[in-house]
């Protein structure tokens, strides 16, 4: 294994116990809010300081970026960690048990190792680049899918940026009318680990950060699919607009989506 990617799962699996076991005693748990329909809890930070300390012991010279803390600069810029330590938050508030801890190297901006862990299904999504993805040890390949018909796509609702509320709403009437059916579960990072495991067909999101599809980035890409903006390029990378799937899903998804983006989205 490489062995950045033990750290990152060790941290991950701290992490990860550490929100399940508070999952338990919700009296434990204190939201507050950081913006418009956006919490954090105690456990987000406690979680975060725990994955840093982690990986801290291991790569003191490490740049570390984090949802909570953001850039904690290391004297190495080339290598970053990029963290999510609870993707998932609002569900966890509202204990509807489905969240992750994100975890993704990246090595003069190429991610090289990434995790995704589910502690309440104890399921270790895991990715090295060139090396394939694995679900538990399992690889993983995603949905063989052709074209819309019969596909459950994944996807989430800009409740950040309710701007972009019309022309969402105008993707998912056009995708609605191609697709089997969708699901929005409230973790992108899931979101993600869920189109490499072919669990789900596809994905697309507006305005997602870099933590939250750094690690489902590359699991994506190992199980053989395609992550790129609404346009076919790597603008997600800055504006977090995502689509990913198996490359004809992507294609399709894409082509359906066209005639609908507003010009912020073309982006
Ligand atoms: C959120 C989740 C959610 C997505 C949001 C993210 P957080 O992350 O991934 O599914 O729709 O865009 O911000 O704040 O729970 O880490
Ligand atoms: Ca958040
Ligand atoms: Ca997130
Ligand atoms: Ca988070």
């Amino acid at each position: 294994m490489h062995p950045m990617l033990n750290i990152a799962v060790r941290a991950a699996r701290k992490a990860g116990n550490l929100i399940a076991r508070n999952y338990e005693t919700p009296d434990a748990v204190e939201a507050s809010q950081k913006g418009s329909n956006d919490f954090v809890t105690n456990i987000d930070k406690e979680a975060e300081r725990l994955i840093v300390e982690t990986i801290r012991k291991s790569y003191p010279q490490h740049t570390i970026i984090t949802e909570e803390a953001g850039e904690l600069a290391g004297e190495d810029a080339d290598i970053q960690w990029v963290i999510d330590p609870l993707d998932g938050t609002t569900n966890f508030i509202k204990r509807l048990p489905h969240f992750a801890v994100s975890i993704a190297v990246r090595i003069k901006g190429r991610t090289e190792v990434a995790v995704v862990y589910d502690p309440m299904r104890n399921e270790l999504f895991t990715a090295t680049r060139g090396q394939g993805a694995q679900l538990n040890g399992y690889r993983l390949r995603g949905a063989s899918s052709r074209d819309l018909d019969g596909t459950i796509l994944a996807t989430g609702f800009p409740f950040k940026a309710k701007q972009h509320a019309e022309s969402y709403m105008r993707i998912v009437s056009k995708l609605f009318t191609r697709c089997a059916d969708f699901r929005r579960t409230g973790s992108a990072a899931l979101d993600l680990a869920y189109v490499a495991a072919g669990r789900v067909d596809g994905f697309f999101e507006i305005g997602l950060r870099p933590w939250d599809f750094a690690g489902g980035e590359l699991l994506v890409r190992e199980a053989g699919g395609l992550v790129c903006d609404f346009t076919g390029g790597h603008n997600y990378l800055t504006t977090g607009n995502i689509v990913a799937g198996n490359p004809r899903v992507v294609k399709n998804m894409l082509a359906e989506m066209r005639d609908e983006l507003s010009e912020a989205l073309k982006r």
